[in-house]
Protein backbone atom coordinates (compact mmCIF):
# COMPACT_ATOMS: atom_id res chain seq x y z
CA UNK A 1 0.00 0.00 0.00
CA UNK A 2 0.96 3.23 -0.97
CA UNK A 3 -0.42 6.62 0.50
CA UNK A 4 0.97 9.63 -0.78
CA UNK A 5 -0.09 13.28 1.30
CA UNK A 6 0.01 16.23 -1.13
CA UNK A 7 -1.07 19.34 -1.40
CA UNK A 8 1.40 22.81 -3.14
CA UNK A 9 -0.29 24.89 -0.46
CA UNK A 10 1.87 25.04 3.22
CA UNK A 11 0.60 24.89 6.53
CA UNK A 12 -2.84 22.56 5.82
CA UNK A 13 -1.38 19.59 7.48
CA UNK A 14 0.27 17.30 5.50
CA UNK A 15 3.08 16.72 7.89
CA UNK A 16 1.44 15.99 10.85
CA UNK A 17 -1.22 13.74 9.23
CA UNK A 18 1.15 11.65 6.96
CA UNK A 19 2.96 10.60 10.32
CA UNK A 20 0.12 9.94 12.24
CA UNK A 21 -0.71 7.78 9.71
CA UNK A 22 2.32 6.36 9.10
CA UNK A 23 2.80 5.17 12.72
CA UNK A 24 -0.84 4.10 13.11
CA UNK A 25 -0.40 2.13 9.80
CA UNK A 26 3.00 0.29 10.97
CA UNK A 27 4.06 2.09 7.43
CA UNK A 28 7.44 3.78 6.14
CA UNK A 29 7.24 7.71 5.93
CA UNK A 30 8.97 9.49 3.00
CA UNK A 31 8.99 13.45 2.96
CA UNK A 32 10.64 16.22 1.02
CA UNK A 33 10.09 18.93 3.35
CA UNK A 34 11.94 20.24 6.13
CA UNK A 35 10.50 18.53 9.49
CA UNK A 36 10.90 16.67 12.19
CA UNK A 37 9.98 13.26 11.31
CA UNK A 38 13.10 11.68 11.19
CA UNK A 39 13.80 12.51 15.01
CA UNK A 40 10.44 11.85 15.87
CA UNK A 41 9.58 8.22 14.29
CA UNK A 42 13.59 6.78 13.61
CA UNK A 43 14.01 3.96 11.24
CA UNK A 44 10.96 4.54 9.93
CA UNK A 45 11.18 7.84 8.23
CA UNK A 46 13.36 9.74 5.56
CA UNK A 47 13.25 13.29 4.25
CA UNK A 48 14.95 12.78 1.01
CA UNK A 49 14.78 15.53 -2.56
CA UNK A 50 14.30 12.03 -4.52
CA UNK A 51 11.64 10.20 -2.48
CA UNK A 52 11.57 6.07 -3.54
CA UNK A 53 9.31 3.86 -4.12
CA UNK A 54 9.17 1.58 -1.48
CA UNK A 55 5.56 -0.81 -0.51
CA UNK A 56 3.79 -0.02 2.91
CA UNK A 57 4.78 3.84 2.62
CA UNK A 58 3.38 7.30 3.65
CA UNK A 59 4.95 10.02 1.46
CA UNK A 60 4.11 13.83 2.59
CA UNK A 61 4.46 16.04 -0.28
CA UNK A 62 4.81 19.71 -0.76
CA UNK A 63 4.54 19.70 -4.41
CA UNK A 64 5.00 18.24 -8.13
CA UNK A 65 8.17 20.35 -8.61
CA UNK A 66 10.62 17.67 -6.92
CA UNK A 67 11.78 15.04 -9.02
CA UNK A 68 10.72 11.45 -8.11
CA UNK A 69 7.32 12.68 -7.33
CA UNK A 70 4.74 12.16 -10.16
CA UNK A 71 6.21 8.59 -10.34
CA UNK A 72 5.12 8.07 -6.94
CA UNK A 73 1.75 9.60 -7.12
CA UNK A 74 0.86 7.38 -10.27
CA UNK A 75 1.50 4.40 -8.23
CA UNK A 76 -0.26 5.40 -5.34
CA UNK A 77 -3.26 3.43 -3.98
CA UNK A 78 -4.91 6.70 -2.09
CA UNK A 79 -3.90 10.35 -2.62
CA UNK A 80 -4.58 12.57 0.30
CA UNK A 81 -5.57 15.67 -0.24
CA UNK A 82 -5.47 17.92 3.13
CA UNK A 83 -7.17 21.79 2.85
CA UNK A 84 -7.59 23.70 4.98
CA UNK A 85 -11.00 25.99 4.77
CA UNK A 86 -9.57 29.34 3.93
CA UNK A 87 -9.70 31.12 0.70
CA UNK A 88 -6.20 30.55 -0.91
CA UNK A 89 -6.10 26.98 1.02
CA UNK A 90 -9.34 25.95 -1.48
CA UNK A 91 -8.03 27.05 -4.69
CA UNK A 92 -4.66 26.03 -4.36
CA UNK A 93 -6.30 22.32 -3.39
CA UNK A 94 -8.73 22.53 -6.99
CA UNK A 95 -5.51 23.46 -8.58
CA UNK A 96 -3.88 20.15 -7.12
CA UNK A 97 -6.62 18.28 -7.37
CA UNK A 98 -6.74 19.50 -11.13
CA UNK A 99 -2.82 18.12 -12.05
CA UNK A 100 -3.32 14.70 -10.07
CA UNK A 101 -6.75 13.73 -11.58
CA UNK A 102 -5.48 13.25 -15.18
CA UNK A 103 -3.36 9.99 -13.92
CA UNK A 104 -4.88 8.63 -10.16
CA UNK A 105 -8.41 8.96 -9.41
CA UNK A 106 -7.99 7.63 -6.04
CA UNK A 107 -8.55 10.89 -4.07
CA UNK A 108 -9.78 11.57 -1.27
CA UNK A 109 -10.09 15.00 0.19
CA UNK A 110 -9.56 16.07 3.83
CA UNK A 111 -10.85 19.17 5.13
CA UNK A 112 -8.49 20.55 8.06
CA UNK A 113 -8.64 23.06 10.99
CA UNK A 114 -12.57 23.60 11.15
CA UNK A 115 -13.88 25.32 13.46
CA UNK A 116 -18.19 25.07 13.17
CA UNK A 117 -20.35 22.45 11.78
CA UNK A 118 -20.64 24.94 8.37
CA UNK A 119 -16.92 24.99 7.82
CA UNK A 120 -17.01 21.44 6.34
CA UNK A 121 -19.66 21.66 4.65
CA UNK A 122 -18.98 24.89 3.02
CA UNK A 123 -15.23 23.80 1.68
CA UNK A 124 -17.05 20.68 0.17
CA UNK A 125 -19.78 22.54 -1.56
CA UNK A 126 -16.49 24.97 -3.23
CA UNK A 127 -14.94 22.02 -4.05
CA UNK A 128 -17.38 19.67 -5.52
CA UNK A 129 -18.49 22.65 -8.00
CA UNK A 130 -15.41 21.78 -9.76
CA UNK A 131 -15.32 18.23 -9.48
CA UNK A 132 -17.43 14.78 -9.34
CA UNK A 133 -16.97 11.66 -7.19
CA UNK A 134 -14.41 12.69 -4.69
CA UNK A 135 -14.66 11.48 -1.52
CA UNK A 136 -14.84 14.28 2.08
CA UNK A 137 -13.26 13.56 5.37
CA UNK A 138 -12.64 15.76 8.24
CA UNK A 139 -10.19 16.63 10.46
CA UNK A 140 -11.61 19.31 12.96
CA UNK A 141 -8.72 22.56 14.21
CA UNK A 142 -7.10 20.79 17.53
CA UNK A 143 -4.22 20.62 19.62
CA UNK A 144 -3.56 17.10 18.95
CA UNK A 145 -1.34 17.82 15.78
CA UNK A 146 1.05 19.74 17.64
CA UNK A 147 1.17 17.54 20.38
CA UNK A 148 1.74 14.23 18.42
CA UNK A 149 4.63 16.34 16.16
CA UNK A 150 6.22 17.10 19.54
CA UNK A 151 5.95 14.11 21.18
CA UNK A 152 6.23 11.73 18.42
CA UNK A 153 3.06 9.88 19.26
CA UNK A 154 0.60 9.13 16.93
CA UNK A 155 -3.14 10.36 17.21
CA UNK A 156 -4.31 7.22 18.37
CA UNK A 157 -1.44 6.92 20.72
CA UNK A 158 -2.19 10.46 22.30
CA UNK A 159 -5.90 9.41 22.39
CA UNK A 160 -5.23 6.35 24.23
CA UNK A 161 -2.85 8.18 26.63
CA UNK A 162 -5.08 9.30 29.49
CA UNK A 163 -8.82 9.56 30.43
CA UNK A 164 -7.98 13.84 29.99
CA UNK A 165 -6.55 12.93 26.58
CA UNK A 166 -9.65 10.95 25.09
CA UNK A 167 -12.11 13.32 26.35
CA UNK A 168 -10.22 16.36 24.91
CA UNK A 169 -9.07 14.65 21.30
CA UNK A 170 -12.60 12.72 21.36
CA UNK A 171 -14.19 14.44 18.06
CA UNK A 172 -10.83 14.61 16.12
CA UNK A 173 -9.79 11.02 16.98
CA UNK A 174 -13.16 9.97 15.67
CA UNK A 175 -12.58 11.71 12.32
CA UNK A 176 -8.94 10.30 11.80
CA UNK A 177 -10.45 7.00 12.98
CA UNK A 178 -12.55 6.93 9.94
CA UNK A 179 -9.95 8.07 7.74
CA UNK A 180 -7.41 5.15 9.39
CA UNK A 181 -10.23 2.48 8.86
CA UNK A 182 -10.20 3.96 4.95
CA UNK A 183 -6.77 2.92 4.44
CA UNK A 184 -6.73 -0.92 6.56
CA UNK A 185 -8.71 -1.48 4.47
CA UNK A 186 -6.93 -0.51 1.31
N1 LIG B 1 -7.15 19.22 12.09
C1 LIG B 1 -5.87 19.51 11.86
N2 LIG B 1 -5.21 18.83 10.88
C2 LIG B 1 -3.92 19.12 10.62
N3 LIG B 1 -3.19 20.06 11.26
C3 LIG B 1 -3.80 20.75 12.23
C4 LIG B 1 -5.15 20.50 12.57
N4 LIG B 1 -5.48 21.32 13.57
C5 LIG B 1 -4.41 22.05 13.83
N5 LIG B 1 -3.39 21.74 13.05
C6 LIG B 1 -2.07 22.41 13.04
O1 LIG B 1 -1.89 23.01 11.77
C7 LIG B 1 -0.51 22.97 11.39
C8 LIG B 1 -0.43 22.27 10.05
O2 LIG B 1 0.73 21.51 9.89
P1 LIG B 1 1.94 21.91 8.92
O3 LIG B 1 2.15 23.39 8.96
O4 LIG B 1 3.06 21.01 9.28
O5 LIG B 1 1.31 21.52 7.51
P2 LIG B 1 2.01 21.11 6.13
O6 LIG B 1 0.89 20.98 5.15
O7 LIG B 1 2.88 19.93 6.33
O8 LIG B 1 2.87 22.39 5.80
P3 LIG B 1 4.20 22.57 4.87
O9 LIG B 1 3.73 22.57 3.44
O10 LIG B 1 4.73 23.89 5.31
O11 LIG B 1 5.12 21.40 5.16
C9 LIG B 1 0.23 22.26 12.51
O12 LIG B 1 0.76 23.24 13.36
C10 LIG B 1 -0.87 21.49 13.23
O13 LIG B 1 -0.59 21.32 14.59
MG1 LIG C 1 4.94 19.67 5.97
Amino acid sequence: MILSVINKKGGVGKTPIAFSLAKDLGYYLQSNDNSVIESIYPEMAKISSTPEIIENCVYDFGGFVTSGVLPILKVSDAVLIPTSTDYNSILRTVETIEEIQTFNSRLFILVTKTEKESDFQTVKDAISAHFENLEFFELRLSKAFKNSIETGLSLSELYDETPLSRCAYKTVYQQYRSLLELFKGE
